[in-house]
């Protein structure tokens, strides 16, 4: 049986290199590349045939930050395909970002300093906006979108003759400090990508808890610090190329500088190769590089200080999703409800 792969915000960067590695290991694979600009899709998916000139590789058209673009991508995705192995929830962004000269210079002369390189902890902050949906974009591009899509999915991702492994792209900027369940879509805060990371973190436990008894496992990884729009986006690239020596060097002290889109992949990849059942729940699974630039991948437990946390924020959640999508939403956020009708 071909296996059905899904993969979003697969146009560039980390999702990009991802598609090309499945590729490269499974040329029968019905591989689908989710993303909202359909010219950057296109774009992507006719590089992917430049070197896998026989791969089935097929578009689907999703704004993961528009909940009724999530709907329409879900209703057509369960019409082209019947079943769903891999979904890789990657998609992502980190809009505004500003480094905290503060806080880095404070980094800098401490003994901290290594950890601050290695995850970007307390360096960045962001400026969020509200989408036409009534939500903060963060929230809802980096975690509501990518849950409703599972919700959607369920039927796929469900099925009784095959396990099914769900994959987000965290982060090692999801902090427990930026997170709080007062404040879900962080709209009182300057850091809604860590919380957005961490919220991300919890539901992966979460849907482990609830769905593992019906075949579909979940997994969260970190890819490290890689060179991507994302990336650019804090610092011009030209900045990035010129300290690029530099962080080869600290590479020798921290293996988490992956810096390629190729080697930031190695844990999503590497996830591919496992059998979903085999996964720990608890674990965060990490893209690393040695100084000598070998990439492997490794387990290290997800950082929260009760995994009651993750079952209070998300059990209501999950435990109403027989309901109908709408009733979900109500839940969860109420103001979204109409404008997914309107
Ligand atoms: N780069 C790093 O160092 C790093 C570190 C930790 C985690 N990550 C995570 O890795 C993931 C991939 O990011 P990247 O580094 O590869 O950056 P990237 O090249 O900017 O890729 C982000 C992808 O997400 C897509 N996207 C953004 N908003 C979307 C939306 N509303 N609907 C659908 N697709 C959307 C982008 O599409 P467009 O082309 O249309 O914008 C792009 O394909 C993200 O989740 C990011 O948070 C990256």
């Amino acid at each position: 049986m071909k296996k059905v792969v899904l993969v979003t915000g697969a146009n560039s960067g980390i999702g990009l290199a991802l598609c090309e590695r499945l590729l490269s290991q499974d040329a029968q694979l019905q591989l689908c590349l989710a993303c909202r600009n359909m010219q950057r899709a296109e774009a992507a998916r006719q590089a992917l045939l430049v070197s896998h000139p026989q791969a089935q590789v097929t578009l689907l058209h999703l704004d993961v930050g528009n909940m009724r673009s999530v709907l329409r991508a879900a209703e057509e995705f369960k019409q082209k395909y019947n079943r769903l192995d891999y979904l890789y929830l990657n998609a992502g962004i980190m809009p505004n970002p500003r480094v905290d000269h503060k806080a880095f210079y404070k980094g800098l002369f401490s003994s901290n300093v290594v950890h601050m390189f290695a995850t970007g902890e307390g360096l960045l902050t962001q400026e969020d906006k509200v989408t036409p949906n009534g939500l903060q974009e963060v929230f809802a591009t980096n975690l509501f979108g990518h849950f409703l899509l599972v919700r959607e999915l369920e039927p796929l991702l469900c099925q009784m003759d095959h396990n099914s492994l769900v994959i987000w792209t965290s982060s090692s900027n999801a902090r427990r400090s930026a997170f709080s369940l007062d404040d879900i879509q962080h709209q009182k805060g300057r850091e809604p990508y860590s919380s957005s990371k961490y919220a991300s973190d919890l539901l992966s436990l979460a849907l482990n808890r609830h769905y593992n008894n019906r075949g579909l496992y979940s997994s969260v990884i970190c890819p490290g610090l890689v060179m991507t729009n994302l990336t650019y986006g804090i610092l011009p690239s030209f900045f990035w190329t010129l300290i690029m020596p530099i962080m080869w060097l600290i590479r020798i002290f921290t293996n988490t500088f992956t810096l390629s889109p190729y080697n930031g992949a190695d844990a999503l990849f590497w996830l591919f190769m496992q059998k979903p059942e085999s996964l720990d729940p608890m674990a965060k699974y990490h893209s690393l590089t040695s100084g000598l630039g070998n990439n492997y991948t490794q387990p290290h437990k997800v950082r929260t200080d009760s995994q009651i946390l993750s079952l209070i924020f998300f059990m209501p959640i999950l435990e109403c999703m027989d309901f109908h999508v709408s009733q979900l939403l109500f839940l969860f956020v109420p103001f979204i409800m109409d404008t997914v009708h309107k």
